[in-house]
């Protein structure tokens, strides 16, 4: 297995520019499979989660090929509709394929995707608002089976917000019979990416980025050439790295607009940020101030920024309250940062973070996607050497970190295992 050593206390220098955003170009490059011929997706980043979800869609028949951050997905070909266990564990996301394949085959076996690291992520109101469609839904041996006649529209109330259930109930309802009318949707800027590539095929969507949307259905939809809307966590993880190094950072082709409440609580803990058209300059301070932050649903400050955001808090001067209320198991790097000199208390969903004057390099361990970014940005500004090591999580979802952030000058480097 690869790791990453990071040997701290250089301040970022330079500019770097954000790929296409990983949660965006998922839901993006399953809703190829609404419709039959090519659809053409640019800006897509090179990932594993990417990957994963090629293999997923040319298993259920489409025609799935990637050249340089383009890819086409026919979904022409269409004919299996069984996501199975083996394809489904790799990656949660997975469960996006149930809304399209049964608006499509009239049936769907996905895999149940069950926990990970960060929480039990149940799909349970996945499931209620595909119900209220018409399908029909049974679990049994680990699967979700579902069928129907045809998908009819309906009023849906989601309990909370989700992001991934919003997306594969607007791709369901975008062939159903009707009118659907989802309250409560997550307002997410990559679920209004997923409604916009939708409506640009055919799709009546109206609403997308604001909790209700209104869907009317449509017979069929046709392929379209779509770009990937860039990636609002990894712009925010340069953000938080340039302040957290004292760094003076160009952020090259982010949409500031998906960025308000990550910028607002990095002004406020010391940093100047310029925004100029799409870049954004982060210059950080020799003092960061220590800030209070809940995670929420968009345009909350979103639970993909928490671990970075509080590497940035511990070593600020006093105590900041970072309360996590998305997950119920997202503080599972403080071990870590803790074993790195990090002063954390967990009590429940909070974690008060008091300042430290410096972090100590050690070897640590990444559990989740954002956790290893928490712990690189760690690495940045400790002491010595951090050894980050099970990096294949950073993988699944940052295009090319460590050289992103060689070329703003960190010493960092990545050992093939
Ligand atoms: N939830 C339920 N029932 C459901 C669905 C969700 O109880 O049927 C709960 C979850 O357990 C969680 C909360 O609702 O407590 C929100 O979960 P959500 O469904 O919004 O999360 P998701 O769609 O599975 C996406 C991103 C995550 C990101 C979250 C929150 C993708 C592929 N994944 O997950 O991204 O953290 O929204 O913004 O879009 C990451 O990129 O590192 C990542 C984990």
């Amino acid at each position: 297995m690869d790791k990453i050593l990071v040997q701290g206390g250089r301040k970022l220098k330079g500019s770097v520019a954000v790929s296409g955003a990983k949660n965006a170009a998922l839901p993006i490059l399953v809703s190829g499979l609404l419709c039959d011929g090519p659809n053409t997706f640019t800006n897509v980043p090179d990932l594993r989660d990417i990957q994963s979800t090629m293999q997923l869609l040319t298993h259920l028949g489409a025609r799935c090929q990637m050249e340089g951050h383009t890819v086409q997905v026919d979904g022409a070909g269409l004919n299996n509709h069984e996501a199975p266990y083996d394809l489904v564990r790799k990656m949660r996301a997975s469960i996006l394929v149930l809304g399209p394949l049964v608006a499509r085959l009239k049936k769907a076996r996905v895999s149940l995707p069950g926990g990970c690291a960060i929480g039990a992520r149940p799909i349970n109101l996945h499931l209620k608002a595909l119900a209220s469609l018409g399908a029909v839904i049974e679990l049994a041996h680990g699967y979700v089976e579902a069928s129907c006649d045809r998908l009819r529209g309906a009023e849906i109330y989601f309990d909370l917000v989700t992001v991934t259930g919003t997306e594969n109930i607007l791709m369901a309802a975008a062939l159903a019979e009707g009118t659907t009318i989802l309250h409560n949707a997550a307002c997410e800027p990559e679920v209004k990416a997923l409604a916009d590539v939708l409506v640009q095929m055919g799709a009546r969507i109206q609403g997308a980025g604001t909790p209700e949307i209104v869907i009317e259905g449509v017979e069929r939809l046709h392929p379209v050439t779509a770009r990937i809307i860039p990636d609002r966590i990894e712009a925010g993880t340069f953000i938080a790295a340039a302040a957290a190094t004292s760094g003076d950072v160009v952020i090259q082709g982010a949409e500031t607009d998906h960025l308000e409440a990550v910028i607002h609580k990095i002004r406020l803990a010391g940093a100047s940020i310029e925004v100029q058209g799409g870049d954004i300059r982060v210059q950080g301070s020799d003092l960061i101030k220590s800030v209070d932050l809940k995670t929420l649903p968009y345009p909350g400050f979103p639970t993909d920024m928490q671990a970075q955001f509080m590497v940035l808090m511990s070593t600020a001067q006093g105590s900041s309250i970072i309360s996590e209320t998305i997950f119920e198991n997202r503080f599972i790097h403080v071990g870590e940062l803790r074993r790195m000199g990090a002063d954390i208390t967990i009590t429940g969903n909070t974690a008060l973070v008091k300042g430290v004057p410096h972090l100590s390099g050690a070897p640590v361990m990444a559990t989740d996607l954002r956790a290893s970014a928490c712990l690189i940005l760690a690495g940045l500004i400790a002491d010595n050497t951090t050894e980050v090591n099970r990096v294949y999580h950073l993988d699944r979802g940052y295009e090319a970190l460590e050289v992103k952030f060689q070329q703003l000058g960190a010493a960092i480097r990545r050992v093939k295992g």
